[in-house]
């Protein structure tokens, strides 16, 4: 057997040397795209009359008969044949005979796997996409739910002012959003035809490149055929995104592990995406957010290898390129399932509203409501910054909380008290109050939760 590139070869590849070499072990993902290309070439080779039209025929009855074996995981791929491209030649050869040998006309494996991939990942952003929508699905849902329950807000990790659950978790919707807007945006540079670039330098053939394109569904081509064959930056977006996306679901899992730890109490994470511990017979493991923020890593690491696979390429295609592909499916494969995973935990997830209003009970997290009061009644804020700290560590001091002290020494401390002050430093009336645009109120949740609404598909 000869190699379809075997002609100016005097001495054949030893086996081991064609294994560092290939790339079908990975590149076979790529199987009905490469013969979606192919068909759309050969289709495009035909109306310009470079190929007659039983040639066509012959060549695309072929392809879809591959198409349909590959559907049943029916085509045997050879190490021999390197890549996906080779290989399915190779398997039309089989098919269809020498006029296979035609398919190839006017084209390069350099243009032909630029295509692979953006047919690829067009489709797989369409589906990350729609996998943050599920998460962000979950999301709205709790947060109807949970308006008006109060929990402890944190800067530093450090008790600050109580928040509604629902505008926490409305948070992570909104880093969703962006997330889901930087995907779609990146639609516009993948949705773009490398195909007919050919080698590096086009043809002499009289294709019709806007064509090809169009059959694919493509909506723009390459206006230039050195940058179509050799550009992998529609890639690094995808990994680039997705890393933004992963560490915005590492962050979330990370108050999950928090918040169902004994510590916090504020959730309980369902059996099924638990696990127990061989040794600890108590032990209830919040494995699946551990592993989501793990492979955020692995993602991150996906996006730098292939940065520094790139960064010093001469123009055009070079050998190095095939490396972009093995940490692309990875990530594809890492993204979706994290989303899944994230979708399935959160809906099934116990928020404890009474462990939570009990925490923001027993903290100084109402302590800038005494100052904002002491101020609304004409103190200048400074000052009543000042007023409060001191009350706050005579508190501490004496082992009680703000809506424990007796009014007689809130009037020590300044005449503008009154009764009135115990209602402002109840927790539920400080996150209630807030309604600035964007702000923790529930009046100012419940506008934020019905823009969040309208982000999403069923609206
Ligand atoms: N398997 C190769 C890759 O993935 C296909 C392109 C090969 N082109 C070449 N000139 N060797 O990059």
């Amino acid at each position: 057997m000869s190699k379809l590139w075997g002609g100016r070869f005097e001495q054949t590849a030893s086996e081991w040397v064609d294994e560092f070499g290939a790339s079908i072990h990975f590149d076979q993902a790529l199987v009905l795209e490469d013969i979606e290309g192919s068909i759309a070439h050969v289709t495009m080779l035909g109306e310009q009359g470079i190929l007659t039209s039983a040639e066509v025929d012959q060549i695309v009855g072929g392809l879809h008969t591959l198409a349909k074996k590959a559907k049943q995981d029916a085509l045997t791929f050879k190490v021999f044949h390197e890549d996906i491209h080779m290989n399915l030649e190779a398997l039309l050869h089989e098919e269809i005979g020498p006029v296979a040998g035609k398919m190839h006309t006017a084209r390069s494996r350099n243009d032909q796997v630029a295509t692979d991939m953006h047919l690829y990942l067009k489709n797989r952003v369409i589906e990350t996409i729609a996998g943050i929508e599920s998460v962000q699905q979950t999301l709205v849902s709790h947060a109807s739910q949970n308006i008006e329950t109060v929990m402890p807000g944190y800067t530093h990790l450090q008790r600050a002012q109580p928040v509604s659950l629902a505008h926490h978790l409305l948070a992570y919707f909104w880093m969703l959003e962006r997330d889901k807007e930087r995907f779609l945006d990146s639609l516009k540079r993948i949705d773009m035809s490398p195909l007919g670039a050919g080698a590096l330098a086009g043809t002499t053939f009289p294709i019709d490149r806007h064509r090809s394109a169009e059959l694919l569904g493509f909506s723009r081509v390459y206006p230039n055929s050195l940058d179509a064959v050799s550009d992998r930056d529609f890639i690094l977006e995808y990994l680039s995104n997705a890393s933004l996306l992963m560490m915005h679901l590492s962050r979330f899992c990370e108050e999950l592990i928090l918040w169902s730890s004994e510590e916090f109490k504020f959730i309980t994470i369902s059996d099924v995406f638990s696990t127990g511990s061989s040794m600890m017979p108590q032990k209830k493991n919040p494995d699946m957010a551990e592993l989501v923020r793990g492979k955020s890593g692995r993602v991150v690491g996906n996006l730098i290898g292939l940065l520094t696979i790139m960064k010093g390429l001469p123009l055009a295609y070079n050998k190095d390129l095939q490396e972009d592909k093995e940490g692309m499916f990875d990530t594809v494969k890492t993204v979706q399932g994290s989303l899944s995973i994230m979708a399935g935990m959160i809906q099934d997830m116990t928020f404890h509203a009474d462990t939570m209003k009990r925490a923001t009970e027993r903290d100084f997290s109402n302590a800038t409501e005494l100052a904002d009061y002491l101020s609304a009644k004409g103190m200048p804020f400074r000052e009543a910054h000042e007023v409060t700290g001191t009350l706050v560590r005579h508190c501490i001091e004496e082992r009680l909380y703000l809506s424990e002290l007796p009014l007689e020494t809130y009037q020590a401390h300044s005449a503008l008290i009154t009764e009135d002050l115990y209602d402002a430093l109840s927790p539920v009336t400080a996150v209630a109050r807030r309604n600035s645009y964007g702000g923790t109120g529930f009046d100012a949740v419940r506008t934020q939760l019905d823009e969040a609404k309208q982000k999403l598909p069923t609206h």
